[in-house]
């Protein structure tokens, strides 16, 4: 086996622009993991074989999502001198490694993932999944380990597809000696940004419901989104008590703000903490708080919203990084695959073994 490098793996489909519940569940974080000098390299791909898997009939949809994530992702700073960034559809070698995975998964074990079990649910699937779509925790163990990744930076609702990517390398390598990686979930840290809500309190910011703040949001749409946030629905003069406890605003605040915004935006507060009790005690304003939030938010936002403005004005640019990824992703891909081949003693044309034992076998009658 190849010394062991400190390799990060992670991805998005690319089902529509992101918003600031992908911010601060993940991609912020990519961007510090990257930006900390501590990886070996870095791979961040957009999921677009495996959006089709619930999109089949929508292929547009996919299509033009995939220059929106890439936006997003130069945007929050995702530098393409640091990080790979890849269309999971380019690499041929993802379906060449999937296909002999699916050998060592069965079907009531994909039956059990939960995550799955969810989105068959959502998605109304219960009567007549697709293939593709029921396999894909096992295409998306091909996607890890296709680039021997250790560390994959995901939200805990994907904890199920590294435990199945885990078995899967555990089980080949057991049957055809060490080759893949056993790849380590890396969870988000702070607790409200595991999941953020959407502006209306519903548990998901998504695109259906209408309810996220998105990275391309002008200023003003920011603004006006946050005036129309769900708070706590029995705050309703400034001297009543206020619960915190699913208070939307107060959950964007416990993900984006910082003792330095207080100093800034709101100097008779010195933390968050205080801002709390005094909205529990009553005599704190729903509007206060939003214009806080509205401040430290646009703070954050407006740096992304600049250099996604200037990216965008290169689009072919911006493909084209997207291309030498591709072609740096595949390699990678094929080089694993190589070993793949090998250890499975598929690779019947460059194993010179098996042509000199052909030889002697037939020789010999
Ligand atoms: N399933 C992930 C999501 O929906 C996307 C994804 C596909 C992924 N393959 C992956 C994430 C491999 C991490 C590693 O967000």
């Amino acid at each position: 086996m190849k010394k062991q490098e400190k390799i990060i793996l992670t991805g998005d489909r690319p089902t529509g622009k992101l918003h600031i519940g992908h911010y601060v569940g993940s991609l912020r974080r990519r961007v510090e993991l990257q930006n900390s000098g501590e990886y070996d390299k870095i791979f961040i791909f957009e999921a677009d074989a495996q959006a089709l898997t619930d999109n089949i009939e929508n292929p547009e949809k996919v299509r033009q999502n995939v220059i929106e994530v890439a936006l997003d992702y130069l945007a929050c700073g995702i530098d393409p001198a640091k990080s790979t960034i890849f269309i999971q559809s380019q690499i041929p070698e993802l379906c060449e490694l999937s296909f002999y995975f699916m050998d060592l998964v069965t079907v009531s074990r994909l039956q059990r993932n939960p995550t799955v079990k969810t989105e068959i649910q959502m998605r109304n699937f219960e009567t007549s999944i697709p293939v593709g779509f029921f396999t894909y925790p096992i295409s998306q163990a091909a996607d890890i380990t296709a680039f021997r990744a250790t560390t994959v930076p995901v939200g805990e609702d994907q904890e199920p597809m590294l435990e199945q990517a885990r078995e899967i390398v555990r089980r080949f390598n057991y049957i055809y000696g060490e080759t893949l990686v056993e790849p380590n979930i890396l969870l988000p840290e702070n607790a409200a940004c595991l999941r953020l809500p959407g502006t209306d309190g519903k548990a998901k910011m998504s695109k259906s419901l209408g309810n996220c703040i998105y990275l391309s949001d002008s200023a003003d749409e920011v603004e006006k989104k946050i005036k129309s946030m769900y708070t706590d629905p029995n705050h309703i003069k400034v001297t009543d008590p206020g619960q915190i406890e699913g208070n939307t605003v107060f959950t964007y605040l416990d993900a984006f703000s910082r003792p330095e915004h207080f100093e800034r935006y709101l100097p008779d507060y010195p933390n968050l903490a205080e801002l709390k009790a005094h909205y529990q005690r009553g005599g704190l304003g729903d509007m206060k708080v939003k214009k806080f939030l509205a401040a430290v938010l646009q703070e954050e936002l407006e740096p992304i919203r600049t250099r996604r403005k200037e990216f965008e004005k290169d689009i072919p640019a911006v493909y084209e990084m997207l291309r030498k990824g591709c072609e740096v992703a595949r390699a990678t891909a094929a080089d694993t695959l190589a070993d793949v081949r090998k250890a499975m003693k598929i690779n019947y044309f460059d194993d010179e073994e098996l042509v000199a034992e052909q030889v002697k076998r037939f020789s010999a009658e």
